[in-house]
């Protein structure tokens, strides 16, 4: 019988699970659940003779592929896939998805939730300021970056993008100015919405150059990963600009420091939260279970990524 694991350190929402449940029972597939798991000993053990693998930032590294003997199909519930080791899973010819653009709502919601949050001082009773009319860079223009504009403009924002893998139509279609250069979306926007991938291209990118470009009142919103922001340069453009703040979904390495000194001016959500909702879980755990049936059944690899 074909064996599905579940292993979600941070679990989906109690009726996400039942209709995932529901795609693999349709198919007969046995299904194992592995949540809130404290200990990579509980991951290892749970994959050792599955098939099938639908994880979320959970990491699949070489000892857990190596432990995974019969797997075959690994579907990260989401978009970002950098915490698989795709050279490994190639290696061992386990096929490994995403599922993009189904958690994405969820994720653009969240980066105006900070915003607003910042912008009204932590909801404390002090007057704070709007967004409306203001500057909004979306830094990748991507699924969640194509919802963050339509939000924004909603909210009466201008707004400018920049993504080279983007067509400027594309863009421009939205009613978004499409920037040539990243400098100039950094230049133009008080605030700017991260939405790039963490790759070798990307990790560190966001960096003193690019941050110190910003005008006044410059606002850094990142719902993408932590691994893009240069934090030494973070740390350098928070002690010199006293007008800099910076939001993340993701707490830098650094988040003790920049909360003990610029409280006002930081904030970070206590666990990864961006796809945490009713909706997100459920579109991407139901996609990802389809999508291994559908490889399981019909060798279908659409949304492969290795
Ligand atoms: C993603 O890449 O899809 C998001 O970062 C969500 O991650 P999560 O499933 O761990 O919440």
């Amino acid at each position: 019988m074909t064996k599905i694991l579940i292993a979600t350190e941070k679990p989906f929402s109690k009726h996400a699970v039942a209709e995932v449940k529901k795609v693999f029972n349709t198919a007969g597939y046995e299904v194992r659940l592995l949540e809130k798991y404290q200990d990579k000993n509980a991951l290892l053990e749970a994959v050792a003779d599955v098939h099938g693998l639908i994880i979320r930032s959970d990491v699949i590294d070489s000892e857990v592929l190596g432990a995974a003997k019969e797997l075959k199909i690994v579907v990260r519930a989401g978009a970002g896939y950098d915490n698989v080791d795709l050279k490994v899973a190639d290696e061992r010819d386990v096929v490994v998805m995403n599922t993009p653009g189904q958690n994405s709502n969820a994720v653009a919601e969240l980066a105006f939730g900070m915003l607003i949050f910042l912008n009204r001082n932590g909801f404390n009773g002090t007057s704070g300021t709007e967004l409306r009319g203001k500057t909004l860079g979306i830094h990748a223009y991507g699924y969640v970056g194509r919802i963050v504009a339509h939000i924004a403009k909603g909210l009466g924002m201008k707004v400018f993008a920049f993504d080279p893998f983007v067509d400027k139509v594309v863009i421009e279609n939205d009613g978004v100015t499409w920037m040539d250069t990243v400098e100039a979306l950094y230049s133009e926007c008080q605030y700017v919405s991260l939405h790039i991938p963490a790759n070798e291209h990307t990790r560190g990118s966001v960096n003193e150059a690019l941050l110190s470009k910003m005008p006044a009142g410059a606002t850094l919103v990142n719902t993408a990963r932590k691994e893009v922001i240069d934090e030494a340069s973070l740390l350098t453009i928070m002690a010199e600009r006293e007008d800099f703040r910076y939001l993340s979904d993701i707490a830098p390495d650094c988040k003790v420091e920049l909360e003990e000194k610029y409280p006002e001016r930081c904030f970070f959500t206590p666990k990864k939260m961006g796809a945490q909702t009713a909706e997100a879980n459920l579109n991407a755990g139901v996609a990802a279970a389809k999508q291994i049936v559908g490889f399981l059944e019909e060798g279908d690899e659409t949304f492969k990524v290795n």
